[in-house]
Parts: C-alpha cells; structure tokens; sequence
C-alpha cells in the first residue's frame, strides 16, 4: 500500500457532538481517500466520542465501509489506496510514521457483516486473541472466557458446550460469539460493520440490546444501512452521501430535525 500523507493546508470545520464530558476516542481530521484514481472518501472531519455508540449512515455505495475500515487500517491490504488527512486514536496519529498496526487493531475491535467465527471450539474463538499474544496460563483464559461471553450475552446458552465447534452455533449465537472474541483483547472501540444484516429480527434485537450494554464500557462504531437500528442504538449519526459526511450529531436531530436537506431526504425514506 502507498500511504501519502500531507501537512494540513487550513484549520477544519470538524462537527463537534457535544453530550458526553468524556472527550473524544477518535478524531478524523481533512480525511480524503482514493481506490487507484477513483476518490471514495472526501475531506471527513468527525470526532467520535468516547464510550458513546455512534452510527454511520447513508445508501450503498457512499463510503461507510470505507471510513470504517480505515479506523483500525483494515484497507491496509487493498493495492493503490492513497490516503490524506489524520484519524487520531487517542493521542496516536495512526496513519502517522512507524505505527504498530496490529497494537493499533488490538485497540480497534472489528465484527462483520457475517458472523466470521473460526472453525474451532468455542472456548478456543474467544480466548484466540490471547493465545496469539503468547498467554497459555489455563485460569487466565478460562477467566477472560467466561468474562467476555459474559459481556457478549452469551455465557449461558454455551456453559455447558464450549467444546463443541462454534459452526454448530446459530448466526445470531456466532455474531454474539464474535462480538465476545472482539472484547476478550479488550480493546477500546468495537467497529460494527452492518452486524445483523444476516441475521433475523429475534437475533438482532439481541444483538441490539448487547450493544446498549457494551455502550459506556467500549466506544462503538457501527455501520447500518437500517435507519431504524442507526436510531434505536446510537447516540451520535453521522450521514454520509457519496464519499462525504454530509451532516453530524446527536441521533435524535439527525432524525428528527436534521439541517440538510439530504439528511431529511434520507432518513424520512425519500432516497436511497
Ligand atoms: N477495495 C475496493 N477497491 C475499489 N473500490 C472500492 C473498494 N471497496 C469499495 N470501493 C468503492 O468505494 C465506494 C464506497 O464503498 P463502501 O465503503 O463499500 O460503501 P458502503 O459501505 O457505504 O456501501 C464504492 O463506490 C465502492 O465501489
Ligand atoms: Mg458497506
């Protein structure tokens, strides 16, 4: 990947969400983003708020996944992407020289559109990111385990199984299953890419519910094209159209009394 980044030209215009006095978890500054000559990401500026669930929005096709997966440099992989701007995690600069990606996505838990758990036990999915970090002391794992499906909400349907192989799961048990690997590295912020669009309504509201739960422990990013969901979850929307942010805020302005036009088109279903 070729990585250019440039000074800053001018001070931005960043959408400031004011609610919590937490500060914020991550800062996205004069952020642009080109697939070879094709740019997909158009100067975002967005300060995520620590310990707050915040939704990204917006039809196919406009970025959301795009921005996310720049958030743990997840498009690492992806030949001829440039980027320009900053996203600061903390006070890391993660874009910026000599930076440890894979500490970075320690820091970044990621979960996916499909449940993506692997083909082993139970027990062995959740304690993988510690196995990986060299950790064999049985009574840690076992207690981070039992810590992290705890979390996810799904300690007491598995107690009894966490031999068996987590194929055997349902999809709703395997997105929960991936949601308490993400949390057993104990990381800071959770990225939700779509998290229930394959999954059913009952296992969704599920999945609904353990992200009010995780919320205040964890910062949380979470794509979704359900508008519903988006309103039901966060705290903060943002609205995106096209590679740009086009509108930022409180969830309940965006969807109630939002100050763009495009932003109303949307989410009162006119577009999209
Ligand atoms: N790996 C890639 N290579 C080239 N173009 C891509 C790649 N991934 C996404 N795109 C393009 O970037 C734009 C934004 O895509 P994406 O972030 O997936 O949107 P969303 O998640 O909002 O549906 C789309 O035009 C898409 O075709
Ligand atoms: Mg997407």
């Amino acid at each position: 990947m070729n990585v250019e980044t440039t000074p800053r030209q001018h001070e931005p215009t960043v959408y400031h969400v004011k609610k919590s006095d937490e500060g914020s978890a991550l800062d996205i500054r004069n952020f642009n983003l080109w697939y070879g000559k094709t740019q997909a990401l158009f100067d975002i500026n967005m300060e995520i708020q620590k310990g707050e669930v915040t939704a990204l929005i917006g039809p196919s096709g406009c970025g959301k996944s795009t921005l996310l997966r720049c958030l743990n440099r997840m498009n690492d992989l992806i030949d001829e992407l440039r980027i320009d701007g900053e996203i600061r995690v903390g006070d890391l600069d993660i874009y910026g020289p000599g930076v440890d990606v894979i500490a970075l996505r320690k820091r970044m838990g990621m979960v996916f559109q499909k449940p993506n758990p692997f083909a082993m036990s139970i027990y062995d999915n959740v304690v993988y990111p510690l196995r990986v970090d060299g950790i064999t002391r049985k009574s840690i794992l076992d207690e981070t385990c039992e810590r992290a499906l705890r979390s996810a909400a799904l300690w007491d349907e598995v107690k009894d199984r966490m031999n068996e192989s987590a194929l055997g799961m349902s999809g709703g048990q395997q997105q929960r299953l991936c949601i308490a690997r993400g949390i057993a590295s104990d990381p800071e912020v959770l990225l939700m890419d779509e998290p229930c669009s394959a999954l059913d309504p009952i296992a969704t509201a599920k999945i609904e519910e353990l992200i009010h739960q995780l919320r205040g422990h964890y910062t949380i990013v979470i794509v979704t094209h359900n508008m519903q969901q988006a309103a039901r979850v966060s705290d903060n929307t943002g609205f995106m159209y096209l590679g740009r942010l086009i509108e930022y805020g409180a969830t309940d302005t965006i969807f109630t009394n939002p100050k763009k036009s495009q932003t109303s088109d949307y989410v009162s279903g006119r577009f999209g």
